[in-house]
């Protein structure tokens, strides 16, 4: 589907705003960086990668020793992209943490989850990690814990566009009570895919 790139216009005034911000988290390799370019692509919105962002603007501040990561300094983080101006997509599992009007969290299926981190190769225990992080909703809690406007979307078996288009949707105003009610629940998964070795 092709949108004029005015079309945010009318979303922008719903929400009494002059630019939209709109975060895309979740999970890592749950398809926010996919979604967010179709989005950017599809609707003019500028595309923020807020990892990429942080690592730019020297917002990694401490490292996690244990999972050899380091750790974003949320405030600086927050004021930092609070000083981008016009209709953005702030793309990332730290998205929630900066000023959004509309955040849409990504919710995978955990097995799906774990067959995409494992093409990574990265070790057992990191997938483990984040797919527990995946079934017990962290980014979800977070973000609605941090912001307003928070959606869930199960993404599995969607691809790219039909997802893209369904978020397009839902950031012009529809479904979002559909959205914003709590229907993601892996915890069925829970024993079956975090016991199995990986
Ligand atoms: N809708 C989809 N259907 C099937 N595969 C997808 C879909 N979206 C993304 N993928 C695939 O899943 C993998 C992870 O996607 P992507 O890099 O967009 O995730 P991410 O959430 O941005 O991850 P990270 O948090 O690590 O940046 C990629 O191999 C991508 O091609
Ligand atoms: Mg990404």
């Amino acid at each position: 589907m092709n949108y004029s790139k005015n079309f945010i216009k009318p979303c922008v005034g719903e929400l009494g705003k002059k630019a939209l911000r709109v975060a895309i988290t979740g999970t890592p390799g749950t398809g926010k960086s996919t979604l967010s370019k179709i989005i950017s692509k599809k609707t003019g919105c500028l595309l923020v990668d807020v990892n990429d962002f942080a690592e730019k603007h020297g917002l990694f501040t401490e490292k996690d020793v244990k999972r050899g990561s380091w750790i974003v300094d949320e405030k600086k983080l927050k004021k930092e992209t609070d000083a981008i101006e016009g209709n953005i997509v702030l793309d990332g599992h730290m998205s929630h943490f900066c000023r959004a009007d509309i955040v849409v969290v990504l919710r995978l299926n955990p097995r799906e989850l774990k067959k995409r981190l494992s093409l990574r190769g990265w070790s057992a225990n990191k997938i483990k990690e984040n797919v527990a992080a995946e079934v017990l909703d962290v980014c979800f809690l977070e973000a609605r814990k941090k912001c307003k406007n928070v959606f869930e979307i199960d993404v599995t078996e969607k691809s790219p566009s039909a997802l893209a288009k369904e978020v397009i949707a839902l950031i012009c105003g529809k479904n979002r009570e559909k959205y914003a009610q709590k229907r993601v629940n892996w915890s069925f998964e829970f024993v079956s895919v975090l016991r199995e070795s990986i």
